[in-house]
């Protein structure tokens, strides 16, 4: 299984082709949404060549997975656990010590992924997404010990 490649904005398109097989149509980032990310202070992306891509933010000692996708024939290899741990350790290198994520109440391949790979709930927002369902907010520590300013 070949590494993930740092996400520069021209992959912007290939990132939004795999979001785009990957979320309903109203949910899914365009490539000039993704591009415009990929150009803020402390956001990076990451692509696993195999169909994937996490988009991710550092801000001080905190990070935040901002979306996470692979591709269904890709699915059920690793590969996302993979995509998520680059993530951390390159949130980890920029100093973070906290890992932040939302994900969907009802999305149990994710809640079964971040649960395997040691997230924890740290709070509920109701109703944060489409058709009333909620979101819960995850976090894992990436430094142990580690304790953050927000
Ligand atoms: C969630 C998603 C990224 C997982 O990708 P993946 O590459 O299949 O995940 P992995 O193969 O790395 O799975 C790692 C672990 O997560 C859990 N997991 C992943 N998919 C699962 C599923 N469908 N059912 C139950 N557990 C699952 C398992 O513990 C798995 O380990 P195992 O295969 O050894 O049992 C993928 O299903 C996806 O893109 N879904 C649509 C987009 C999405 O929901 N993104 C996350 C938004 S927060």
């Amino acid at each position: 299984m070949s590494s993930p490649v740092v996400a520069a904005t021209f992959h912007a398109p290939a990132m939004a082709a795999i979001h785009a097989g990957c979320f309903p149509p109203g949910e899914c980032w365009s490539a000039t949404a993704i591009a415009d990310q990929l150009v803020l202070p402390g956001t990076f992306g990451l692509i696993d060549p195999g169909g994937g891509m996490v988009l991710a933010r550092v801000a001080a000692d905190e990070a935040e997975i901002l979306t996470l996708a692979m591709l269904p024939s890709s699915r059920r290899q690793g590969r996302a656990r993979r995509l998520l741990q680059a993530a951390e350790d390159q949130a980890g290198s920029a100093g973070a010590g906290v890992m932040f994520l939302e994900v969907s109440e009802r999305n149990i391949a994710a809640r079964a992924l971040y649960a395997a790979a040691g997230y924890l709930q740290a709070g509920r927002r109701p109703r944060y997404y489409p058709g009333g369902i909620d979101a819960l907010l995850l976090r894992k520590q990436l430094i142990p010990g580690a304790t953050t300013t927000g």
